[in-house]
């Protein structure tokens, strides 16, 4: 740990110099303000030692412009009697504590030691967060991701509901995320609550909490996911997993904004925006009475629909990239190069998992593959479907038979490419628009 020592007096200076290093902190020095914001740029200070009375520039003026470039630096104010009034201003602007002149050095040690302690602290806390950040940011410029960005934008600010659905591994939970991170809720609580993971008879306690012998076991209380969200967002991912009873529960909490605690009378307030998530068919749902209907029309107020990845194969280089620094971190490897066929590859793959199957392949490749450089040949064969080479192999066929069956699976990834738009998939295809109309009426591939 590197610590700054900023005081006019030379004594000063030199006495927490050489103590300072005997405890094993690397050392700078500066006689005023001014001089110590200027080593600053050369010098990676984490805690600053700071005087309040100096001539060039004084101590809480120099304060300021401290922690102005960098809130996590550590800054403790060393006073002599007469200037304890400022001491205790710098501490309301932020610095970590004061010290009295004459200087005990004992306690020198110790509040620098408990300083450095908090830095420390302070600086995983940012990395946690730039990691969040990073983690949880959307990749993508093509149109379908543009449009999915320009939405997040348009509905994070309100309180409206969202239902947010798509494929699996379309990043959905970045989605409801996203919408938090850009709402008037971003420092309150982003709460997720999965009902696919939890049992069904365990979902009402953890979701609503429960009192003190509400049943065999609970011998306290406990809140529920839905108060800790107070103020926040409530994510209710995989909503069509979730139980009817569940379900009416919620319905309340959206309506009235109340809800009881498992084994309690007593109705609780509540204020949490909620965004619900599933890749479940809710319409086929309501229809077999397996959703409730109400709930649906409640949660549905904004759909937000996740684009599969193969209706933005143009962002694989994007998406590759970034899966790549995830896995390079996360499974601490050396980085691999995926040449440019190899991405072509994956973008004429099927991922029925989407983004999280890519990522599971990247992370494969990571551990499994020793080259550096990744050649479409060192992809893994993939397991979750028949890869195309299957389709040479299958049942025979008379080659007309076989040609026809190409043809319609051919057109029917290239029109989903497409957006199911017949002009731009011909475009695309080098077709006219005609010739390619006619084919899929003669395939019976309807749009
Ligand atoms: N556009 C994207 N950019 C970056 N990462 C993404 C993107 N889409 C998905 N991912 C990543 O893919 C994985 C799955 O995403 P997420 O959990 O949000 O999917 P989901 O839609 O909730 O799927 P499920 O329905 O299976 O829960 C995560 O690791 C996520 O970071
Ligand atoms: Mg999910």
């Amino acid at each position: 740990m590197n610590v700054l020592i900023i005081d006019d007096e030379i004594n000063i200076r030199q006495t927490l110099r050489s103590i300072l290093e005997d405890e094993g902190y690397d050392c700078e020095t500066a006689a005023n303000g001014k001089e110590g914001i200027k080593q600053l740029e050369n010098f990676n200070a984490d805690v600053i030692l700071l005087d309040v009375q100096m001539d060039e520039m004084d101590g809480l003026t120099a304060l300021e412009h401290i922690l102005k470039a960098d809130p996590t630096l550590q800054v403790i104010m060393i006073s002599g009697h007469s200037g304890i009034g400022e001491a205790v201003r710098a501490i309301k602007t932020g610095a970590f504590d004061f010290l009295e002149k004459p200087l005990s050095l004992p306690k020198v040690k110790i509040t620098v030691s408990k300083a450095a302690k908090f830095r420390q602290l302070s600086m995983e806390n940012r990395r946690l967060k730039i990691d969040i950040e990073e983690r949880y940011q959307l990749i993508g410029n093509s149109p379908p991701m543009q449009k999915l960005r320009e939405m997040i934008r348009k509905v994070a600010p309100s309180n409206a509901k969202v239902l947010i659905r798509g494929e699996s591994g379309t990043g959905k939970e970045l989605v409801a995320w996203a919408i938090h991170q850009q709402s008037g809720r971003a420092d309150k609580p982003f709460i997720r609550f999965n009902s696919a993971a939890i049992p069904a008879e365990l979902v009402e306690s953890e979701l609503f909490g429960f009192e003190k012998g509400a049943f065999t076991g609970a011998v306290k209380g406990k809140k529920g996911k839905l108060e800790e969200a107070d103020g926040g967002t409530l994510f209710l991912d995989e909503i069509g997993d979730m139980s009817l009873s569940a379900q009416s529960k919620i319905l309340r909490v959206i309506q009235e904004g109340e809800f009881e605690r498992v084994g309690s009378n007593k109705t609780h307030k509540i204020d949490a925006r909620i965004i619900a998530a599933t890749h479940k068919n809710l319409e086929e749902m309501v229809a077999e009475n397996l959703f409730r209907d109400d709930l649906f029309y409640r949660l549905n107020v904004v759909p937000i629909h996740t684009p599969a990845l193969r209706q933005h194969p143009e962002d694989m280089s994007q998406l590759v990239n970034h899966l790549s620094c995830m896995a390079i971190r996360d499974l601490n490897v050396t980085p691999k190069n995926f040449l440019p066929e190899t991405i072509c590859a994956l973008k004429g793959r099927v991922f029925p998992g989407n983004v999280r199957e890519l990522k599971n392949l990247i992370e494969r490749i990571y551990i499994l593959e020793e080259k550096e450089e990744i050649a479409p040949d060192d992809l893994p064969e993939t397991t979750t479907r028949k890869s195309n080479s299957d389709f040479f192999w299958q049942e025979t066929l008379s080659f007309t038979e076989k040609k026809k069956d190409f043809e319609a699976r051919y057109l029917e990834v290239q029109l989903e490419l497409h957006g199911h738009n017949v002009s731009r998939t011909a475009e695309a295809l080098s077709m006219h628009q005609s010739n390619l109309s006619r084919k899929l009426k003669e395939l019976g591939i309807k749009l």
